[in-house]
């Protein structure tokens, strides 16, 4: 029984040891610009104005049209009218790739959903987020030989390349220092 409870106890405590360590990568990253689909998700959370809930939901569109409805859409939403160019623009450019959005599942990854997800197995985060490019340079990597095999479509990465255009460029001292060794050897 005893070694039950301490069993128990044990499994407890790496639950609880995992979910913090997972808060510390979490906050670890946080310099890192929010992308598309959590600043949807968040303009979302206070609801959307009718007409451009139904929008993204609908049409396929470019960035262009995307500001364009965001600038209207902040006139009767707050949470819209408070997000900055960056963000606005980032959202434009997610929508311009992923739009219409699927009603009842979650929302596609995004670029920094994406930067995460495939872009520090072979070298630390920082090469990427550091680095102040074109969309034409980004794409450029993303074709070359040592990256070409990346899992992603076409769309995904020309939304993954204006998202960091926007987003990338990190001057290094706001990077967290566990993030900076070797980082900018390329
Ligand atoms: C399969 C391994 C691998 C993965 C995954 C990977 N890289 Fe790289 N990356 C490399 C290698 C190797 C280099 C250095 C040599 C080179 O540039 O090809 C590099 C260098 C870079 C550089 C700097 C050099 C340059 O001129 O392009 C950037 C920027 C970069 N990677 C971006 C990315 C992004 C963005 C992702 C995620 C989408 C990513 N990498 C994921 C292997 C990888």
């Amino acid at each position: 029984m005893r070694h039950r409870i301490s069993q128990t106890l044990a499994v407890l405590a790496a639950l609880i040891m995992g979910a913090s360590l997972a808060a510390q990568e979490d906050d670890m990253f946080s310099f890192i610009p929010l992308g598309g689909r959590s600043l949807l998700e968040g303009v979302q959370a206070e609801g959307l104005p009718k007409d451009f809930g139904e929008a993204i939901r609908s049409k396929s569109a470019d960035a262009e049209y995307w500001r364009q409805a965001l600038a209207q859409a902040s006139e009767t939403s707050p949470a819209i009218a408070e997000l900055d160019t960056w963000q606005t623009d980032t959202l434009a450019y997610y929508l311009a790739a992923r739009a219409p959005l699927p009603a009842d599942e979650d929302l596609p990854r995004d670029g920094r959903d994406m930067s995460l997800e495939l872009c520090q197995s072979c070298h630390i985060i920082t090469v990427v987020i550091t680095q102040e490019r074109t969309r034409e340079a980004w794409l450029g990597t993303m074709n070359s030989p040592s990256h070409i095999e990346i899992e992603t479509t076409p769309e995904e990465r020309q939304l993954l390349a204006d998202y960091l255009v926007l987003n990338a460029g990190i001057p290094i001292d706001e990077v967290p220092p566990a993030l900076r060794a070797g980082g900018a050897s390329y």
